[in-house]
């Protein structure tokens, strides 16, 4: 599943963090890509551990905490401390696999990539290119999203960006870890959960809410991993 989460930023914390990102200084962005990636990789990134990484991360992470859709969706175990990227002057990611187990910085921990985000910081008028295309079941889906939306999508898709032609590209992105590994079973309960919200909404005494919601807990239960 694909999902678009718009409203994860306010316009006040998009400037804010592009404020902080313009002064920065950036690094090759194969610093974090695994040797296969590498090769396709053509872009700057942020420093894993700079303070503006931390700074801006730790706002991104206090509103997804906010943000009811993403939880639906993703069910989140762990997520990744946000990274940073940029991509200008006709850089782009040729296709690739993120890896499937990354090391979280500064700690013992790990986490598996079970879905990828990116977190667009610029809006889409100032930049030509920079669509992100994820070949799913039915083809190739390319996404470009005005600044503060989020698009959700299963870590184990081929992606790649095309060339930024003009302008400059910049994002998070990071990955989730969720409680529900299977990208199906997760879908599953999206839905009964988007299904269980109308149900809830239009007719709230109906007696199927109660039973369908038991329904849900009872999937999450058998199925999540804590
Ligand atoms: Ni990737």
């Amino acid at each position: 599943m694909l999902l678009t989460i718009p409203d994860v930023l306010t316009a006040e914390q998009v400037a804010q963090a592009r404020q902080l990102l313009d002064t920065a200084e950036w690094v090759d962005g194969r610093v974090t890509a695994g040797h296969q990636s590498a090769k396709a990789k053509h872009n700057a990134q942020l420093p894993e551990g700079h303070p503006v990484s931390k700074q801006l991360g730790e706002m991104i992470l206090a509103a997804l905490a906010r943000n009811n859709l993403f939880f639906s969706a993703a069910l989140p175990l762990r997520v990744f401390p946000p990274l940073f990227n940029s991509y200008a002057g006709g850089q782009s990611f040729g296709t690739h696999v993120d890896n499937a187990i990354r090391q979280i910085p500064g700690s013992g921990h790990r986490i598996r990539t079970d879905l990828s985000a990116t977190l667009f910081l610029t809006a889409p008028e100032d930049y030509d290119g920079g669509e992100l295309c994820v070949e799913d079941t039915y083809g190739v889906k390319s996404v470009k999203l005005p600044a503060g939306q989020m698009v959700l999508y299963p870590a184990t898709s081929l992606h790649h960006v095309t060339p930024v032609t003009s302008g400059a590209r910049i994002s998070s992105f990071f990955w989730i870890q969720s409680m529900i590994r299977d990208d199906g079973q997760r879908s599953l309960l999206f839905d009964l959960d988007l299904g269980i919200q109308r149900i809830a909404r239009d007719h709230p005494e109906h007696p199927s809410a109660i039973q369908l919601t038991g329904v849900y807990h009872n999937l999450l239960r058998q199925w999540a991993e804590m």
